[in-house]
């Protein structure tokens, strides 16, 4: 970070309350001290800059989510993102689209899991343990492209490849178009930060138009011809003869699996790295005993640790008293999952990696309640068996000589690195 994030990080950490935004990008890059301040002196806090409610405990962050009546996923403008627009090019980007409705993430019940049920079969553990093999075999591939080298750039050499390549493999696109899926992927993250310029934000549009008039296209291919992937089981999907899904609601669907289904675990496989960098007698105990039960304790230490999804939109349809704080109906609220998962009062030495831990499971990486990840089985699997095969070719990982300070991202809702350079010794065979 360079010194005016440094000063405000620390601002942040001593400060009045009320005096601090949550959303200055040196804070979502760095929010661990302010966490702990959250914690003890404003659980709930709100916003002077975007007049947002910061909800951080553990215990709060889960009636939240466990109480959607209450606090709604359904925000003004039908989404997450910051596509409603009173900007006339914009706009006319938009007009050439579909229009963005809510489905599961940014719906209620009962329509929430009406939504969820045409593609929960897709996630079941019986379609996951079929996965398995293309999982290992993706992982080996991407490895084979780097490790004669010594070094690679962790993120976009394995972070990003293998998520998007199974998520492409599911979703049923070829893996020529991974770098199409990854330019609109950056698009819909962009838009979720809320820290685009308007050049940017275009982009993003222009982007998004170029993802839904791609996917329409399949989809027609789908409807014609269904195979056995997740677009034709969108698009085909009729439950209890309700009339299928059209486009736009198509489309919503799609991009969530699409955004959900690779960044968060791109950054959960990064950060894991850099945290066993970093805590050399926890990388320790992973080599001295490489065992399912140790990288499974891995898993969820990295999960909790690194919450890639740290924050998510609610709306209090109501007031209501939180944390001794009353939100007014409403109110936007952010549900701060990686915030509670660094609560002292449920996780003892919080900011410790440790994968000893005896209540690792507890986390809420993968959020509580109706709105609980689609994907959740699908990125455990992928990064115990992703570890699983970094340790078995590759030993000694460390920071690349000369490589900068890792720095994460500035997102109001994402948590995740921009980059790790490593170097490694292949393990010599046997
Ligand atoms: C480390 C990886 C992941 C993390 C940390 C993560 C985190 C989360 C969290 C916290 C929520 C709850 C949001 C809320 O309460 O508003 C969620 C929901 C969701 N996730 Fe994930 N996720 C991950 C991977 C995936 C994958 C691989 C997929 C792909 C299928 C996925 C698809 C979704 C979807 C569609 C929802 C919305 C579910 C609903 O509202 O019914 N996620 N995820």
């Amino acid at each position: 970070m360079n010194d005016a994030a440094t000063d405000m990080v620390a601002f942040a950490e001593s400060c009045p309350l009320g005096q601090f935004s949550p959303m200055h990008p040196a804070l979502l890059k760095c929010p661990y001290g302010m966490n702990q301040r959250l914690h003890r002196e404003a659980p709930v806090y709100q916003d002077p800059a975007s007049g947002i409610y910061f909800v951080s405990r553990y215990d709060d962050v889960v009636a939240m989510a466990m109480d959607h009546e209450t606090f709604s996923s359904v925000l003004p403008g039908g989404g997450t993102g910051s596509m409603a627009t009173e900007d006339p090019e914009l706009a006319a980007i938009m007009k050439e689209g579909w229009p963005n409705v809510s489905t599961m993430l940014t719906q209620d019940p009962p329509l929430q899991r009406r939504y969820r049920k045409f593609v929960d079969q897709a996630f079941s553990p019986a379609s996951l343990k079929a996965l398995e093999p293309f999982i290992a075999q993706t992982s080996h591939e991407l490895i084979d492209k780097f490790i004669e080298r010594g070094h690679c750039e962790f993120l976009s050499e394995f972070g990003v490849p293998l998520p998007l390549t199974v998520i492409a493999s599911q979703l049923g696109t070829p893996l020529s178009d991974l770098p199409l899926l990854r330019k609109w992927t950056g698009a819909f993250i962009g838009n979720l930060s809320q820290q685009l310029d308007r050049e940017g934000t275009l982009q993003a549009a222009r982007d998004i138009l170029e993802f839904q008039h791609y996917f329409v296209a399949r989809m027609e291919e789908r409807r014609r011809e269904p195979k056995n992937d997740i677009l034709s089981k969108v698009v085909n999907a009729s439950i209890d003869g309700e009339k299928p899904l059209d486009d736009a609601e198509c489309l919503s669907m799609l991009s969530q699996i699409l955004v959900a289904g690779n960044e968060t675990t791109s950054s959960a496989l990064t950060e894991g790295i850099w945290l066993l960098i970093r805590h050399p007698e926890q990388y320790q105990i992973i080599r001295d005993d490489p065992s399912t039960e140790n990288i499974h304790a891995l898993v969820e230490e990295v999960l909790r640790i690194s919450s890639p999804s740290a924050n998510m939109f609610r709306r209090a349809t109501r007031d209501v008293e939180l944390g001794g704080v009353t939100i007014p109906a409403n109110a936007i609220c952010f549900a701060r999952f990686g915030a509670a998962n660094q609560d002292a009062e449920r996780f003892e030495r919080p900011l410790e990696f440790d994968i000893r831990r005896g209540n690792l499971r507890e986390h809420v990486a993968f959020g509580k309640g109706v709105h609980h990840c689609l994907g959740a089985a699908l990125s455990r699997r992928e990064m115990n068996i992703a570890f699983k095969v970094l340790f078995q070719r590759i030993e000694n990982f460390r920071m690349a000589p000369g490589a900068p300070e890792p720095e994460f991202a500035a997102n109001a809702l994402l948590h995740g690195l921009q980059g790790l350079e490593i170097a490694f010794d292949p393990v010599a065979k046997a």
